[in-house]
């Protein structure tokens, strides 16, 4: 298996609209029936579904350089065959326990989601921002990190451990402290404290903790974060609880854009409203609203006679959802990108002035300063991958010293 298919697979397994099938009474009441019954089927492995689309969209919109964001999607997966995992099971178990398993409807719990990044951003180094994603048949966490180079492999890989050891501790701590009579109860109450805030200061990595890590697909690359957020918002993506069945995308259904309610909550729960999550987040609920509007994929149409129960053709499916992609997503994304890049290029003009203008002794030496950077400046503007910022610092002060040397031999 490529990484590029399991990232396909993955990418599509865990997703919101189960909670909305969950409604359907046509669909098996219980999730732990739904749990044993994607975990002993390999069907996640069999087929390819609209991987066109996917791998088109994916590997055509590449992270336009300037961007200095570094951020991760870890999306938790199921168990992809026979040889069950008891980590990722637990994982999954702990999920349903404590931040609510989607049962009738997905209550959100924004104060037990936000304590759970607050643990992840105390207990995992350089965390900056981080999200939950959690509902009935997702869990996924999306992290925005202090990077100012891009990390290596095995900073990831320690990333990723200390995710899972966090996890860990509080599956164990839910386990000891858990009280069974009351579970049903608390599923449906938002309770913080059956988070433990008490982990250990280290990661320790054992080999359940490397078990769970390699169950999550991790998304690094910008572009691929958005596109994938955004088509869960459309509900262009798979529904796990249907894998042996081609995405049914639905634009009519009130019951699938219940989605957008969800990721409007995710999006207040966020650790940082100012931050480049609440920009993300914002961005895919745009996209859902989009990929559901007429006026802006007109091609949505033609899904119109099947409103929300009836499935279309493949073919015709697999079109409009190519439509969606083309006319609604891409178009946000491109213009999230752009608004980043800007305020990217913003921050360095900012910090070339602010070492350039420190290099002065004197008004006279400012003066020229300011002027040598006028044409640095509309440079960075215009192209910041192609500016040598320390040439230009170095030049600067070469010309300053000159300068100096020069009034010294005059005197
Ligand atoms: C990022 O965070 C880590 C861990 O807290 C710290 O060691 C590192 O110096 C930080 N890096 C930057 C660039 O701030």
């Amino acid at each position: 298996m490529s990484t590029r298919y399991w990232r396909f697979c993955i990418l599509h397994l865990c997703l919101f609209h189960a909670c909305s099938l969950h409604l359907e009474s046509t669909i098996p009441k219980s999730l732990d029936e739904s749990w044993s019954s994607a975990s002993s089927t390999s069907l996640y492995l069999s087929r390819e579904p609209l991987a066109a689309v996917t791998d088109r969209s994916i590997t055509s919109s590449t992270t336009p350089s300037g961007i200095s964001q570094s951020l991760s999607l870890y999306s938790l997966q199921w168990t992809p065959d026979d040889r069950i995992s008891i980590p990722v099971r637990s994982t999954w178990r702990w999920k349903d326990a404590v931040l609510g398993d989607g049962r009738d409807f997905f209550v959100p719990k924004p104060k037990t989601i936000q304590k759970l990044q607050s643990i992840f951003m105390d207990n995992i180094p350089g965390l900056e921002e981080c999200s939950v994603l959690s509902n009935c048949a997702r869990f996924a966490v999306l992290c925005k990190w202090n990077d100012t180079d891009v990390p290596t492999v095995a900073e990831r890989d320690l990333r990723c451990e200390a995710l899972s050891f966090c996890l860990l501790h509080q599956v164990d701590y839910n386990d000891k402290t858990a009280k069974k009579h009351l579970a049903t109860l608390t599923q449906s109450l938002d309770l913080p404290k059956l988070l433990s805030t008490e982990l250990p200061s280290t990661v320790e990595v054992d080999s359940a903790v490397q078990e769970l890590s390699r169950h999550w697909d991790c998304i690094h690359d910008i572009s691929a974060i958005m596109l994938h957020l955004c088509k869960v918002s459309a509900g262009t993506s798979e529904r796990p609880r249907r894998p042996d069945r081609q995405v049914i995308f639905r634009p009519y259904s009130s019951r699938d854009a219940h989605i957008l309610l969800q990721l409007k909550r995710t999006k207040a729960a966020v650790s940082s409203r100012s931050g480049v999550l609440n920009d993300l987040l914002e961005l895919a609920i745009r996209a859902g609203k989009a990929a559901r509007n007429e006026m802006i994929v007109p091609a949505l149409k033609e899904l119109k006679p099947y409103g929300s129960s009836k499935d279309p053709p493949l073919d015709l499916s697999i079109e409009v959802q190519e439509k969606v992609i083309e006319d609604a997503i891409e178009p946000l994304i491109q213009e999230c990108l752009e608004k980043w890049k800007a305020s990217t290029n913003k921050d360095s003009i900012t910090t070339l002035r602010q070492a350039a203008e420190s290099l002065s002794t004197s008004d006279e030496e400012l003066a020229i300063i300011r002027k040598l950077l006028h044409q640095p400046t509309i440079e960075l503007r215009r192209s910041p991958e192609t500016v040598d910022v320390q040439q230009i610092l170095d030049d600067i002060d070469y010309k300053l010293q000159s300068l100096r040397k020069s009034k010294a031999s005059l005197i």
